[in-house]
């Protein structure tokens, strides 16, 4: 196997690290979002609004299933809820994200793009049920992590150096 899999909150920039860690090291990258999207040909959002959330998550549970069985040497960015499959570890190796909320808020909200990653987010669309969600899984992660990499304020060269040395 020898993936490295990153999880951690929407918006926490998971898929940005992923690019980053690619550049820096042999390893390939894969998003479980790109390749729901791209089975389903559709976005997230129309997923989530169309069938609902419990079809999505089998959806990541086909993912997590293909990705143990098919994929290796691979930097694998995560979806928000995607730590909850129970075959994680078979995948690869665990690293989550970490940040407080606000830090989150404010890496969003300073892009470029801001909108956009807050409109194609169904979960962040209501920010007090989304610090809930945010609230109830910032133990998970810690529990599901083999690896914890605190990102907030930190430069995206040296929280890959950090991980490069680390794995
Ligand atoms: C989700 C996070 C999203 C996406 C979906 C559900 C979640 O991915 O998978 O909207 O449950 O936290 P990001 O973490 O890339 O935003």
């Amino acid at each position: 196997m020898n993936n490295i899999i990153l999880i951690g909150f929407m918006g926490v920039g998971k898929g940005t690290l992923a690019r980053a860690l690619v550049k820096k090291s042999d390893y390939f990258a894969i998003d479980t979002d790109d390749l729901i999207e791209s089975i389903e040909n559709r976005k997230i959002k129309k997923i989530f609004k169309k069938e609902g959330e419990t079809y999505f998550r089998n959806l990541e549970k086909k993912c997590a299933l293909w990705l143990e069985n098919s994929v290796s040497n691979t930097i694998i960015s995560t979806g928000g809820g995607f730590y909850k499959q129970e075959n994680i570890h078979n995948i690869g190796k665990v690293i989550y994200l970490k940040s407080s909320f606000e830090g989150i808020l404010n890496r969003i909200n300073s892009s470029s793009n801001a909108k956009a990653k807050l409109r194609k987010r169904p979960l962040l669309k209501n920010l007090k049920e989304a610090k809930e969600i945010y609230d109830l899984r910032v133990k998970e992660y810690e529990k599901v992590a083999d690896i914890i990499v605190d990102v907030e304020n930190r430069k995206i060269e040296d929280i890959v150096r950090d991980i490069l040395g680390k794995i």
